[in-house]
């Protein structure tokens, strides 16, 4: 009978429906039964072999069996996307009590932030930072700077060439050329970058190392705003009790020139050179010697951290390991 086969049915349906396993596995139970080609829809062929009377109330019977079918299939339906949220939301929880990772914090290499103190303290002192190029020519290096033709910084041993005519810049110096030619004075400039020789690399020289340079041209310049301005400088990078000593030395390009030196401890450090600028310079320059003076220093950058921090070997700084730059910043 086609009645008992319906029943039959709906009990098959309503328990697969109850032990679905998942929402993709509800679909196709589903599909089976309640499709537009599923075995329910199927027993309609059936209907055929009823007395008259009954088929109405077979084809009532039918679509009332969908319909519990339906509902069970919908309620069925929540319940596991309830379940499968659930479960999802476990698997993908974070325990906040776990430990977290830890990232190693970046820093400043030394020579970096002694850089970047350089340029306040000099920006506070009204200077203006300008760029020069690592590679160098010849003309700025040395000819512009009033080196005699036969003076021996300029024997090729001294310095890395590119040619004949370039070479890797010996001095932070070698920019002054670079500014008289295209500024009228007044200016008060200054560059910091690397600079590179050809020695003998030991504790306190480098073929690479830093150099801050910094250069004023103005009236009435004199010595004694040289070393008012670099005592500033050198209270601003050392401390307030930090005093500045100038004796006589020589360069080309100054005259009077002077070594730098700064007390530390009980002890005189070397920082650098200065000078009023040479005359040859200023008239190659195009400005009136009657007028107008200049002053020049040119420090070693690389000296500095190694004052601060005690540190006795300028090689550290340039083989990057990180058990020494972890130290600092
Ligand atoms: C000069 O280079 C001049 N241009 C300085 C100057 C500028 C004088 C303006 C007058 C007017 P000097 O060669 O002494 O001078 O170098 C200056 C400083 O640079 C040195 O005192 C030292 O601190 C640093 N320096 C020089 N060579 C090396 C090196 N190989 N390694 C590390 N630091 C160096």
């Amino acid at each position: 009978m086609v009645t008992d086969e319906l029943q039959a049915m709906e009990a098959e349906a309503s328990g697969a429906i109850q032990s679905a396993p998942d929402s993709n596995a509800l679909e196709k139970i589903e599909v089976e039964y309640l499709g537009r080609k599923g075995r329910l829809t199927g027993l309609l062929r059936g209907i055929a072999s009823l007395p008259n009377d009954q088929k109405p109330l077979f084809g009532q019977a039918l679509n009332q069996a969908k319909d519990r079918l339906t509902e069970a299939v919908t309620a069925r339906r929540a319940d596991l996307s309830s379940g499968e949220r659930a479960a999802r939301a476990r698997a993908e929880t974070i325990d906040v009590t776990l430990p977290g990772r830890s990232r190693p914090r970046g820093r400043f290499h030394p020579l970096s932030s002694t850089m970047t103190d350089i340029k306040r303290v000099m920006i506070g002192l009204g200077f203006e930072f300008v760029d020069g190029p690592d590679i160098e020519s010849y003309r700025y290096n040395f000819d512009w700077l009033n080196y005699p033709p036969d003076h021996p910084a300029q024997d090729e041993q001294m310095s890395f060439y590119v040619d004949d005519a370039h070479l890797l810049r010996t001095q932070g110096t070698a920019l002054q050329g670079r500014v008289m030619e295209t500024r009228e004075p007044p200016f008060r400039m200054a560059s910091v970058g690397r600079c590179f020789r050809y020695e003998a690399v030991d504790a306190t020289h480098s073929h690479t190392f830093h150099q801050v340079d910094g250069f004023g041209v103005d009236e009435n310049i004199s010595l004694a705003d040289l070393k008012g301005i670099l005592s500033e400088f050198a209270r601003g990078m050392f401390g307030p009790d930090v005093i500045v000593r100038l004796r006589p030395d020589f360069f080309p390009f100054v005259e009077p020139g002077v070594e730098v030196s700064i007390k530390w401890g009980d002890r005189w450090l070397e920082l650098g050179g200065a000078g009023l600028i040479h005359p040859n310079i200023l008239r190659r320059a195009g400005y009136d010697t009657e007028r107008f003076t200049g002053f020049a220093f040119g420090l070693g950058v690389d000296r500095m951290p190694m004052i601060r921090h005690g540190i006795d070997d300028l090689r550290l700084f340039l083989e990057n390991d990180p058990r020494f730059l972890q130290q600092f910043g």
